[in-house]
C-alpha cells in the first residue's frame, strides 16, 4: 500500500546471454531491435495499490484474450535513455520528468499513476541489473521503454481494476537509418493526430497507431516522418509521427508549436528550449500555420528546422514534402544552429560538458 516502501525482488535471469553475444549486439544495436536480459514488473490492483515489483528474466507476458489492453487500448508508455560516460559510470537524463508525464499519461487513460520514486527505483534496478547492456561506443546508449497496461479481463467499457507497469530495456543507436543525416517530413491532409480534448498530450500507444497509415504515405513519398496539422483548423503545425518539430528564423529566433493539450510535452524539446535560451536565442512557442512556414522557407525566413525527441534526439529536417510540393532543399546540409543544440545535448548527456541544470543522476 501507499505507506509500505517496497522492495524490489531481484530474480536473475537463469540463460543471460553470452559474452560473445552481448557484444556482437552492442558493436551494432540498430534501434530498437534487441533487449536486454533482464526487465522490471510492478502489479496493481484496486484493492492492492502497487505490489509486488520484480527484476526479473526478460521474457513473453501472458496475458488472458479478454485483458482489456487488448480490446480498448488502455495503455500508456514512456521513453527515456541511460548513457555512459567516458569513466564508465551510468546516468540517466531528466527521468523525473518522464515518471511525471507517465503520471499525466494515466491519469488521461484511466490507468493507475506509478509514484515518482517507483518509477526512479524501477529504472535503477534495471539498468543495475543490465549494467553490461550499456553501450560505450560513440551516439550509443541504453533506450528504456517503462509501460504500463489495462489487464483485467473483462469486456465492459470502463477503467480496469486491475493493471501492471513494466520496464523493458534496448541498447540503441540512432533512431533513424541514415544517422544524423537530414530527413524529409511529409505534410498530412487527409488525417489528424489528435483532437482538441483528445489523448494527444498523453503517451498512449493508440496515438502512435494513429499515425501508421500516414506514415505509410510518408515512407512511399521518401520521407522518413509525417507532419500533423491541428485537427480543428487543419492549419498550424502540430507534431510529427513521433517527434516535436522547432524551426529556427534568420535572426537564430526558435519556434516551436506551443502546447495546446493536442502536442505530446516532450522532454528534449523542453531541454532545447532551455539551452537555445542558455545561447541568448528567443525561442517562441505559438501557433505556426503552415502558410507561414512555406512562405518563410521561400523567402529564407526560415532558414533551418528540426524534428527532436528522445529517440531520435535532433534530426534536421532538410524539407517538407506534400502532394505536389517540396519546400526546402531534399539535399540540404544540417543547419548550423540544429546541429550545435544537438551537440551541446548530447555533450551533457554523454558527461562531456557540465551538467548546469543538475538534468543527469547517476544509476
Ligand atoms: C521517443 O522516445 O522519442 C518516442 O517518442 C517514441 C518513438 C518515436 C520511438
Amino acid at each position: 500500500t501507499a505507506n509500505t516502501p517496497l522492495v524490489f525482488k531481484a530474480i536473475r535471469s537463469s540463460h543471460p546471454r553470452s559474452t560473445a553475444e552481448r557484444e556482437a549486439i552492442l558493436a551494432n544495436p540498430g534501434f530498437g531491435k534487441y533487449f536486454t536480459d533482464h526487465m522490471v514488473s510492478i502489479d496493481w490492483t484496486v484493492e492492492k495499490g502497487w505490489y509486488d515489483p520484480q527484476v526479473k528474466a526478460y521474457g513473453p507476458l501472458s496475458l488472458d484474450p479478454a485483458a482489456s489492453v487488448l480490446h480498448y487500448a488502455q495503455e500508456i508508455f514512456e521513453g527515456l535513455k541511460a548513457y555512459r560516460h567516458a569513466d564508465g559510470s551510468i546516468w540517466s537524463f531528466r527521468a523525473e520528468q518522464n515518471a511525471a508525464r507517465m503520471q499525466r499519461s494515466a491519469h488521461r487513460l484511466a490507468l493507475p499513476e506509478l509514484p515518482t520514486e517507483l518509477f526512479l527505483e524501477s529504472i535503477k534496478q534495471l539498468v543495475t541489473m543490465d549494467a553490461l547492456w550499456v553501450p560505450s561506443a560513440p551516439e550509443t546508449c541504453l533506450y528504456l521503454r517503462p509501460f504500463s497496461i489495462a489487464n483485467e479481463n473483462f469486456l465492459g467499457v470502463r477503467a480496469a481494476q486491475k493493471a501492471a507497469y513494466y520496464v523493458i530495456a534496448s541498447p540503441v543507436g540512432p533512431y533513424f537509418a541514415k544517422g544524423v543525416a537530414p530527413v524529409s517530413i511529409w505534410l498530412v491532409e487527409d488525417y489528424s493526430r489528435a483532437a482538441h480534448g483528445g489523448t494527444g498530450a498523453a503517451k498512449c500507444g493508440g496515438n502512435y497507431a494513429a499515425s501508421l497509415l500516414p506514415q505509410q504515405e510518408a515512407y512511399a513519398n521518401g520521407c522518413s516522418q509525417v507532419l500533423f496539422l491541428d485537427a480543428q483548423e487543419g492549419k498550424y503545425l502540430e507534431e510529427l509521427g513521433g517527434m516535436n518539430i522547432f524551426l529556427v528564423k534568420k535572426d537564430g529566433t526558435l519556434v516551436t508549436p506551443e502546447l495546446t493539450g493536442s502536442i505530446l510535452e516532450g522532454v528534449t524539446r523542453a531541454s532545447i528550449i532551455q539551452l537555445a535560451k542558455d545561447r541568448g536565442h528567443k525561442v517562441e512557442e505559438r501557433k505556426i500555420s503552415i502558410d507561414e512556414w512555406r512562405q518563410g522557407m521561400a523567402s529564407g525566413e526560415f532558414t533551418e528546422a528540426f524534428a527532436c525527441g528522445t529517440a531520435a534526439v535532433v534530426a534536421p529536417i532538410a524539407a517538407l514534402k506534400g502532394r505536389g510540393f517540396i519546400a526546402g532543399d531534399e539535399s540540404a546540409p544540417a543547419g548550423k544552429l540544429t546541429m550545435a543544440l544537438r551537440q551541446e545535448l548530447t555533450d551533457i548527456q554523454y558527461g562531456r560538458l557540465p551538467d548546469r541544470h543538475g538534468w543527469l543522476k547517476r544509476l
